[in-house]
């Protein structure tokens, strides 16, 4: 069974990222995954400190916050879904600092380590971005998925997709558009399919 955990960063609970990562993990529950979803803006957190903690005596970040748990279901899930919104052409403050706290799964002297041997967490785990843009033009905003796919490879996300909507605005814009969602209960059925 695969297990899959979906992190929404944005404040609307009903919103349009959340709409999609609803649709791809209804999707992955349907075909036998297990869900966890957590609402990033309902929890209390800091970013990472940078007290490099995690790289001298702890293995995990030592903050105890409301990132706590979502940071040890990360560290065990098949495939991870981040939602966000592009808020200023960049993912979600909420999503960002869910993204810094990753730092903790780096192994210490990571950055002279082998692609492949530099993260905590076991090989060949799976990224969806999930992606709500307000702006229609689709050349916009195109550099925050590879980047993130790009860093996320390091802490082993071998395999990455993306599911993104532009020209979605208003709450209900993601709802009233079929084709992103099939797109998204497409991706969830593939996802969730044994190995
Ligand atoms: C603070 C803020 C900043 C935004 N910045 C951008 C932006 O840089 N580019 C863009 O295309 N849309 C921008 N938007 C619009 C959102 O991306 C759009 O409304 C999106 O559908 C919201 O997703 P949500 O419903 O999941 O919250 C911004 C909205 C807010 C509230």
């Amino acid at each position: 069974m695969k297990d899959v955990v979906c992190l929404l960063g944005s404040p609307r609970p009903k919103g349009n990222s959340a709409v999609m990562a609803q649709a791809l993990c209804e999707a992955a529950a349907g075909t036998g995954a297990r869900v966890t979803t957590f609402a990033l803006n309902k929890l209390e957190y800091r970013g990472c400190q940078g007290c490099l903690v995690c790289k001298k005596d702890a293995q995990a970040c030592v903050l105890d916050d409301g990132l706590t748990p979502v940071l040890e279901a990360v560290r065990a899930c098949d495939v991870l879904v981040l939602a966000t919104p592009v808020y200023f052409g960049e993912v979600t403050a909420q999503l960002k600092g869910f993204i810094d706290r990753t730092f903790s799964y780096l192994h210490a002297g990571y950055a002279h380590l082998p692609r492949g041997q530099r993260s905590r967490l076991t090989p060949g785990k799976t990224l969806v971005f999930v992606i709500a843009q307000g702006h229609p033009r689709e050349d916009l905003f195109t550099d925050i998925f590879p980047r993130y796919e790009y860093l996320l490879n390091w802490q082993g996300f071998t395999q990455s997709h993306l599911l993104r909507a532009c020209s979605v605005y208003h709450q209900g814009d993601a709802a009233a558009r079929p084709e992103v969602l099939e797109e998204a209960r497409t991706l969830g059925r593939k996802l969730a399919a044994p190995d």
